[in-house]
């Protein structure tokens, strides 16, 4: 009689990985690390032999490295590509999907360029479409918009069609939450301000808008999305539910790293029961999400497959 099924192919597991030989566990999510390249290899070879159909890759750049433009995103052979390339060279039969924004290479964290105080619009737009292309060419096969900066579909797709990447699919972050619940994320990948918070809210949502969200939805299909994304997740089951109803597109959920750091550390001290890891990942697809995002992604197909 069950309504919902969730398997491994509704999984995409996100990665973080850095220029470095070691493995370096991130405090606030226990049971993930940033990776070498070699440990990429590996684990996405582990996701595939699950059926986990796609991986997400996020990268810890080198402090040395960041700059106010964050120009190391669209440098050809920065830490992402070469993963990227070398997942395509070892690991045959798995998607990888690539975020574009450029807070981890940026010295101020934004995911833009910033003048005086604001991240600008247009110019960020000109730098993503190089990030995209860049990615493009290193093999990614999803490219993931989560500046939430306005025209950056179009332009994405305009420029990916034009250097013949006409086979990339898009899928936006399109309703994108100013959130506390990337805490986590940020620890990951060292994009936590020194000095008082990292205030988004000039481009990523407010908490309290839900029709803002069809909005956004709306331009980003209009523009050429082929996939949507809902962020954060399981405090935002509402929308995700809107937006399957209102545009009955393939629509993705991201439990984000505050989410994953919520339920495992809950799991870890014994306060819950570990059931509540299969419940949430059931919830978003009960919401009518095609696919989520996950950090339990491996452990939850294990699981799965374990029945
Ligand atoms: C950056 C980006 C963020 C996440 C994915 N891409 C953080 C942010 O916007 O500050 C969050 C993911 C998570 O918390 O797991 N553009």
């Amino acid at each position: 009689m069950a309504e919902t099924v969730l398997t491994s192919a509704d999984l995409i597991l996100p990665i973080f990985i850095h220029d470095r030989e070691e493995i370096l566990p991130v405090p606030s999510m226990p049971g993930v690390s940033r990776l070498s390249i070699p440990a990429l290899v590996d684990m996405v070879g582990t996701a595939r032999d699950l059926g986990i159909p796609c991986i997400a890759l996020f990268p810890a750049i080198d402090p040395s490295l960041k700059t106010d433009d964050g120009s190391e995103a669209w440098r050809e052979d920065n830490v992402i590509c070469r993963a990227v390339a070398e997942i395509k060279r070892q690991v045959p039969g798995i998607g990888v999907l690539c975020d574009v924004a450029l807070d981890p290479f940026t010295s101020h964290g934004h995911d833009g360029i910033v003048h005086e105080d604001y991240v600008v619009n247009d110019e960020t737009v000109a730098a993503l479409v190089r990030q995209a292309v860049a990615q493009a060419r290193a093999g990614c096969d999803i490219i993931a918009p989560s500046d939430m900066m306005d025209g950056r579909i179009g332009a994405i797709r305009q420029a990916l069609d034009e250097a013949g990447f006409d086979a990339v699919r898009i899928m936006s972050y399109a309703a994108k939450y100013a959130s506390a619940f990337y805490g986590p994320f940020r620890d990951a990948i060292g994009t936590k301000m020194a000095k008082g918070r990292l205030d988004k809210s000039t481009y990523q949502m407010d908490p309290a808008n839900s029709n803002e969200a069809l909005k956004e939805v709306a331009f980003d299909l209009q523009e050429g999305a082929d996939m949507v994304m809902i962020k954060p997740g399981l405090p935002y089951l509402d929308i995700i539910r809107r937006v399957k109803d209102a545009f009955k597109v393939p629509t993705y959920a991201y439990q984000v790293s505050g989410e994953y750091a919520m339920l495992r550390g809950a799991v870890d001290n014994g306060w819950m029961d570990e059931r509540v890891i299969l419940e949430a990942l059931m919830s978003f697809k009960r919401a009518g999400a095609d696919g989520i995002l996950s950090y339990f992604s491996i452990e939850a197909a294990r699981r799965l497959r374990a029945g």
